[in-house]
């Protein structure tokens, strides 16, 4: 019997796009968006790449969500990439990807705007821009079987300048080109020891993603996105940071009705109960 949590099965669906390849999902604080072509092994086509735009914007004004956890359904993949059976028809040649790439490209910048912090959970096949979709999360929880690879130089295409730059961040430059230049699969042991994937599960990856979440949105909301913007501005040039939003995330957090709570939670030896003000 396969005792394994399943997103779908644990979570209310409150957005449903691409006729449902892509959903949006609820468990308390914690959202879930989930991509759900699981007999493509959740390979993401431009429709749900639209979709990624509407879910993101759902959980941005839902206060009640504070971090949000992007998975696969099926249990098999987490998404394969890109959806190559529109390949032939809409990115066959260097005019066609260009519109491609500014749909998907829509998608991918929602997420790397996305002020709540996001999490990847990672079962089965995580592969060319099904990884770049992982990497655009805050951390990555992996299974132990989950499998990795950027398949590029298997279908004769340029991996994405923009996933380039995560991949490096994560694994550095020689990784990435044993990555993209011999387009073979990793194991998640490996993808750990290159710093891939930063948990590895021990048994339910869902799970334990979902104690790991449950755990963040417990947490003051405020430090949290503190600490989120603060890990944005550092990816700038300094001379690009914004000091002032820093200081102002700083000012918010210090002047909160949860800091009090914090400390007084502290001092009467209870669990503190955080509103996000
Ligand atoms: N796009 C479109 N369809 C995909 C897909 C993708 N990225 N990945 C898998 N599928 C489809 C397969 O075509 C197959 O469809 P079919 O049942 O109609 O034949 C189905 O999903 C199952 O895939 P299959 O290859 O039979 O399963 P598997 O478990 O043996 O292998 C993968 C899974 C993910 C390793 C393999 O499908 C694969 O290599 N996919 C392509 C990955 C890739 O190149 N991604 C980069 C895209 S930019």
């Amino acid at each position: 019997m396969n005792t394994a949590t399943r997103f779908e099965d644990e979570m209310q669906v409150v957005g449903s796009y691409a006729d449902g390849k892509l959903l949006a999902g609820r468990m308390g604080g914690v959202g879930v968006m989930l991509f759900n072509q699981p007999d493509k092994r959740n390979a993401v086509n431009l429709e749900m790449w639209d979709g990624v735009c509407s879910a993101i914007d759902l959980f941005t004004a839902d206060d009640e969500v504070r971090v949000v956890v992007y998975g696969g359904a099926g249990g098999e993949a987490f998404t394969s990439g890109n959806d190559i059976s529109q390949f032939a028809e809409r990115r066959n040649n260097a005019e066609a990807n260009a519109e491609f790439a500014r749909i998907a490209g829509r998608g991918r910048e929602k997420m790397v705007a996305f002020s709540k912090p996001s999490i990847a959970c990672i079962e089965g096949y995580c592969l060319g821009g099904g990884l770049a979709t992982a990497l655009l999360a805050d951390f990555r929880v992996s299974a132990s079987d989950a499998i990795f690879g950027v398949p590029a130089a298997r279908l004769g295409i340029a991996y994405a300048f923009e996933a380039m730059e995560r991949l490096v961040e994560a694994v550095g430059t020689a990784r990435a080109s044993l990555m993209l230049y011999t387009a073979r699969r990793f194991s998640a042991a490996e993808a750990l020891s290159m710093g891939l994937v930063d948990v590895l599960a021990e048994i339910d990856v869902v799970a334990e993603t979902l104690e790991i979440a449950r755990t963040i949105a417990d947490n003051a909301p405020l430090s949290v996105m503190a600490a989120k913007h603060s890990f944005e501005q550092l990816r700038k040039a300094p001379q690009a940071r914004d000091l002032f939003a820093i200081a102002e995330h700083m000012r918010r957090c210090m002047d909160s009705a949860d800091y009090r709570e914090g400390r007084a939670a502290f001092l009467e030896k209870r669990r503190p109960v955080f509103v996000g003000a």
